[in-house]
């Protein structure tokens, strides 16, 4: 083979595709019955957006960016998630969104990320999220964790629970990042390079450490929620009662502090046992500070992203990716010249009718074109040889009960059940 796909991207063949259209459909119906409404944004932007937004010393920024100069000289990158892009498009149309108090925006597309590929993780791989921007209360984020339990609920996955956490905000997080760094300075020398230098330059981030022995030490790490100020205390406990309430499976994760520093007081996840290591299907938290940090006035806001790719592998693990029906309701073979231009004038009627058809392009054998119709998962084949183009009708067989009829007219066609 002279060409393949780049590392740690791959090809969606029309099977899986047909099996993504259909989730995405059902989720984008779920988001919209919650208020939000979608928004498109480029899937490169300036460099200095992702660095302020997700932050210099996290992963993403120091490892992950795929980075590059345009002809203009510009300093570019691929998204490597959609949080900073969607706070640069809410800022630069402040005229459109100023308008509400709440807007509330979700997206789709594949983002960017130089990790070592494996299982359920990829250098180009899918998320649909949301943000919703211009609400501090608590009820946004219960009500957007409980929106993402509904949609995996709804797709077929068992027992989804949410590990929910908090990490505080500009008064409380210097005493975290403190509890921290007291903890771990007795354990630095068994952990890696990298939580070393991050002992330094951004504590909290050691937590995040992808490391299975770095994580085995930080097993007896002191729970951070007891650092945070009255404020966000508050905040987390309405959360945690909230999700009580209304019967919302959740575990209080001492250790989650996630990969991105936009970050303040509550950050979720929504993981799947069924992934092994790369195990979480959807993250995301409240970021109360990020629009002013990139030039806006204080806006608080909160959002997830669910991992498109990742919730396929789990769906399929469960099953649940065969059942997709077949689009197409007629497959047209005509035999014989006549035959052949009828089929074709035929199948340009019906597409015309919106009938999803296909044309049976080659002149042959009424089985190749059966054996053709039932891999498209047609319907019904409508077979036009002599018979049928001298007697003025149609063979129809029903791909499905396997019976076979005639049939006299375009209109009846139209109207077979589907
Ligand atoms: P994130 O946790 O970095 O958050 O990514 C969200 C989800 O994307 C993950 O839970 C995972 O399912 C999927 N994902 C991440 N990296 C990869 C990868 N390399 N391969 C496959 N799937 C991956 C964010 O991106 C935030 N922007 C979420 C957010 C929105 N927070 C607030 N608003």
């Amino acid at each position: 083979m002279k060409y393949t796909s780049a590392r740690g991207t791959r090809d969606i063949l029309p099977d899986e595709s047909g099996v993504w259209r259909k989730f995405i459909k059902r989720i984008t119906e779920i988001l919209i019955n919650f208020g939000y409404e979608e928004i498109q944004t480029p899937i490169f932007e300036q460099v200095e957006l992702f660095q302020r937004a997700v932050g210099d010393t996290t992963d993403i920024i120091e490892k992950e960016m795929y980075v590059f100069k345009d002809k203009g000289d510009r300093n570019l990158a691929l998204r490597p998630e959609g949080t900073a892009s969607i706070v640069r498009a809410y800022l630069q149309n402040m005229n459109y969104f100023q308008k509400r108090k709440l807007n509330k925006l979700f997206y789709c597309g594949p983002m960017f990320r130089y990790e070592r590929p494996q299982t359920g993780r990829y250098r180009q791989f899918h998320q649909i999220g949301v943000e919703a921007i211009g609400s501090q209360s608590p009820y946004l984020d219960v009500e957007t964790m409980i929106m993402g339990v509904q949609i995996f609920t709804e797709l077929g996955l068992p027992d989804v629970s949410i590990a929910v956490h908090s990490v505080g905000c500009d008064v409380c997080r210097p005493v975290i990042r403190e509890r921290i760094k007291s903890f771990v300075e007795s354990i630095l020398p068994n952990l890696c390079e990298d939580c070393k230098s991050r002992f330094h330059k951004n504590p909290l981030r050691i937590l995040d450490c992808k490391n299975h022995s770095c994580q085995n030490f930080f097993m007896g790490m002191p729970e951070m929620v007891s650092a945070l100020c009255k404020e966000c205390n508050d905040h987390f406990l309405s959360v945690i009662n909230c999700l009580e309430e209304n019967g919302v499976n959740h575990t209080v994760d001492n250790h989650l502090v996630r990969g991105l520093d936009y970050y303040t007081k509550t950050v979720f996840e929504i993981r799947s046992n069924l992934l092994g290591a790369q195990n979480a299907i959807c993250g995301g938290g409240r970021y109360d500070n990020l629009i002013h940090e990139l030039g806006g006035r204080k806006t608080p806001a909160f959002g997830f992203a669910i991992g498109l790719d990742r919730l396929y592998i789990v769906l399929n693990e469960l099953g649940l990716t065969k059942s997709v029906e077949g689009l197409l309701k007629f497959m047209i073979i005509g035999l014989g010249n006549k035959g052949l231009d009828q089929a074709f004038s035929l199948a340009i009627k019906l597409r015309r009718e919106n009938i999803a058809t296909e044309l049976f392009m080659k002149d042959g054998s009424i089985n190749e074109g059966l054996k053709e119709a039932l891999l498209v998962k047609a319907r019904y084949a409508v077979i036009i040889g002599e018979d049928e183009t001298e007697g003025n009708f149609f063979t129809v067989k029903d791909l499905r009960g396997k019976k076979q009829f005639k049939i006299f007219s375009v209109n009846e066609l139209i109207t077979l059940d589907n």
